[in-house]
C-alpha cells in the first residue's frame, strides 16, 4: 500500500465550555493524525463531543488548548467541504442555488460555478432536480444536496457530521454506497463522524473510537476487509463485537 502523507495533525487538543456557573470539559488531549485521501471515521456515542471536534477543525469553534496543523495550510472558511448533521440547506434556494453557494460567495462567475455545481449534482445522482426546492426533496435527496454542496466547494478536506443519521435504514445503506463511490471517483481526505458501529466498519479505512470522561481517543481499528464490505462476514462481525466491547456507553 502506498504511504500516505499526513494531512491534518491534531495534538493534545482539549475543549472546555465554561460559563459563570460551571465548566464542562468535553474533549481532553485528543491526538490524531489524518492521512491524505484517507476515509477516516470518528466513532463515538451521543454527546461525546464529535460535533465539537469537527467544529474546531472547521474553525467554527476554538479549542481551549492544543494544536491543529494542516499540511497544506488551514483551509479558509468557505473552502472546507462541510456536511452537517441536519441538512442545513437554504430552503428558498434551488438545488443548483444551494450547491453553487460557496463559489458564488467567492465571486466565481456564473457559468463556471454552475458547470462545477452540475458536475457534483450529477455525481450524487440528482440530475433533473436542479431547479427543485429542498421541500420538494426526500431526506436522502436533501442529504445528497448537502454532499454535492460540500464537494462543490472544491476543498480537499471533507468533514461529514453524521450525514446519514436522519435517514431511514434503507436510504442510509444506499447513501453509504454512494459516498464510497463518490470518494473512489473523487479522492479527498474525509473525516466522517458517526455513532453507528456498522456504518463505521462499512466505510472506514480507519476507525477512531472516542470515549471516556472527558472524551479522548480510546482506540483505533483498521478494517482489513476489501470493499464493498459485507455486514454479515465473519471478519466484519468480529470487528463489530470488538468495537462494541470497547465502547464506552456510560455517557
Ligand atoms: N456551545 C456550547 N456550550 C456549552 N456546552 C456545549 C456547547 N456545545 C456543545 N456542548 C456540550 O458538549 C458536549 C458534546 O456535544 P456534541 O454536540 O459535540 O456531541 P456529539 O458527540 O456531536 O453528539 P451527537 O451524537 O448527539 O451529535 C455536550 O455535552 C454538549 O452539551
Ligand atoms: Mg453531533
Amino acid at each position: 500500500m502506498a504511504v500516505l502523507r499526513d494531512k491534518i495533525v491534531i495534538k493534545n487538543l482539549s475543549k472546555t465550555f465554561a460559563s459563570k456557573k460551571n465548566s464542562v470539559e468535553v474533549l481532553k488531549d485528543i491526538n490524531l493524525t489524518v492521512k491524505e485521501n484517507e476515509f477516516l471515521v470518528i466513532l463515538g456515542p451521543g454527546q461525546c463531543g464529535k460535533t465539537v471536534l469537527l467544529n474546531i477543525l472547521a474553525e467554527l469553534d476554538e479549542q481551549t488548548s492544543g494544536t491543529v496543523e494542516f499540511a497544506d495550510g488551514r483551509p479558509k472558511m468557505g473552502d472546507l467541504g462541510l456536511v452537517f448533521q441536519r441538512y442545513a440547506l437554504f430552503p428558498w434556494k434551488s438545488v443548483m442555488g444551494n450547491v453553487e453557494m460557496n463559489q458564488k460567495l467567492k465571486g466565481v462567475d456564473k457559468a463556471t460555478r454552475q458547470a462545477n455545481a452540475q458536475k457534483y449534482i450529477d455525481l450524487v445522482g440528482l440530475q433533473g432536480f436542479e431547479k427543485a426546492l429542498p421541500k420538494q426533496l426526500s431526506g436522502g435527496m436533501k442529504q445528497r444536496v448537502g454532499i454535492a454542496r460540500a464537494y462543490a466547494s472544491e476543498s480537499d478536506i471533507m468533514l461529514m457530521d453524521e450525514p446519514f443519521g436522519a435517514l431511514d435504514a434503507q436510504t442510509r445503506y444506499s447513501m453509504e454506497d454512494e459516498i464510497l463511490k463518490i470518494w473512489e471517483k473523487n479522492k479527498r481526505t474525509v473525516i466522517f463522524v458517526t455513532n453507528n458501529v456498522e456504518e463505521a466498519i462499512y466505510l472506514g479505512d480507519r476507525i477512531i473510537l472516542l470515549g471516556g470522561h472527558p472524551t479522548s481517543v480510546k482506540k483505533e481499528y483498521i478494517p482489513e476487509m476489501p470493499r464493498p464490505r459485507n455486514y454479515t462476514d465473519q471478519a466484519f462481525l468480529r470487528l463489530r463485537n470488538e468495537i462494541v466491547a470497547d465502547t464506552d456507553l456510560s455517557l
